[in-house]
């Protein structure tokens, strides 16, 4: 039987177009950088030897309180961060900048967070001398490997419409641990001091 080629065109349904199949790669990239960024940082944390170097900020009393004062910032723009996500997805009300709200209160959280877990991994190291700290060094770790796959994944198109959310869930999720685990200690352990 030869297929007349103008089928289409005279009345006949044409053939449903072949729907493109996801490539792995879109997600299996982003979950190994992913991994290998989170392994990385604890090993770099695990072997080398701590530097107990500590730094100071004019009007600061310690490296403890700027760096609990830089976490709670982080902190702070993060949950400006979920509060934004939930105005683009609709959500919440929101006003028509809540995109660009949401791009720049993760690039100030970030920033605010990097100077903080660079001196925890360079001086302190990854320590699991109790639960809470395991928890912090743990989650530390995390934060940037699942921080760097969500900054993958938005490169990226026709994604499932839940995979951002849940990405973005859990690096909101691991910095409210660190944040717990950390600064919040830090306030209640020695005070609320700057
Ligand atoms: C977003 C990332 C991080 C933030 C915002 C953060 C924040 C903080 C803060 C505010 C403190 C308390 C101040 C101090 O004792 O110096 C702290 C302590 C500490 N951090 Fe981090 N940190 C982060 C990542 C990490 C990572 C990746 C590690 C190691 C793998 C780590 C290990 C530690 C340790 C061992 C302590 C001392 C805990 C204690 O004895 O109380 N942190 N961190």
């Amino acid at each position: 039987m030869t297929v007349d080629p103008n089928a289409a065109t005279q009345g006949f349904p044409s053939p449903e177009p072949a729907r493109p199949r996801p490539n792995p790669a879109r997600y299996l990239v982003p979950a190994l950088v992913a991994a290998a960024v989170a392994i990385a940082l604890g090993a770099y944390g695990k072997v080398h030897d701590p530097a107990g170097t500590s730094f100071n900020l004019a009007g600061f009393s310690s490296t403890g309180a700027v760096k609990s004062w830089l976490a709670t910032g982080a902190f702070f723009f993060a949950i400006v961060q979920l509060v934004s996500a939930l105005m683009v997805y609709g959500k919440l009300p929101g006003p028509r900048w809540s995109a660009k709200l949401h791009r720049w209160s993760g690039r100030v959280a970030f920033l605010a967070a990097v100077p903080v877990a660079v001196h925890c991994l360079y001086a302190l190291g990854y320590q699991s001398y109790e639960s809470r700290v395991l928890w912090h060094s743990l989650m530390g770790c995390f934060f940037f490997g699942v921080f760097s796959a969500k900054m993958l994944l938005l490169r990226s198109e026709r994604l499932p419409g839940w995979l951002l959310p849940i990405v973005g869930g859990l690096v909101f999720t691991a910095l409210t641990i660190i944040w717990l685990t950390s600064a919040l200690w830090f306030f209640r352990t020695f005070g609320v001091t700057t």
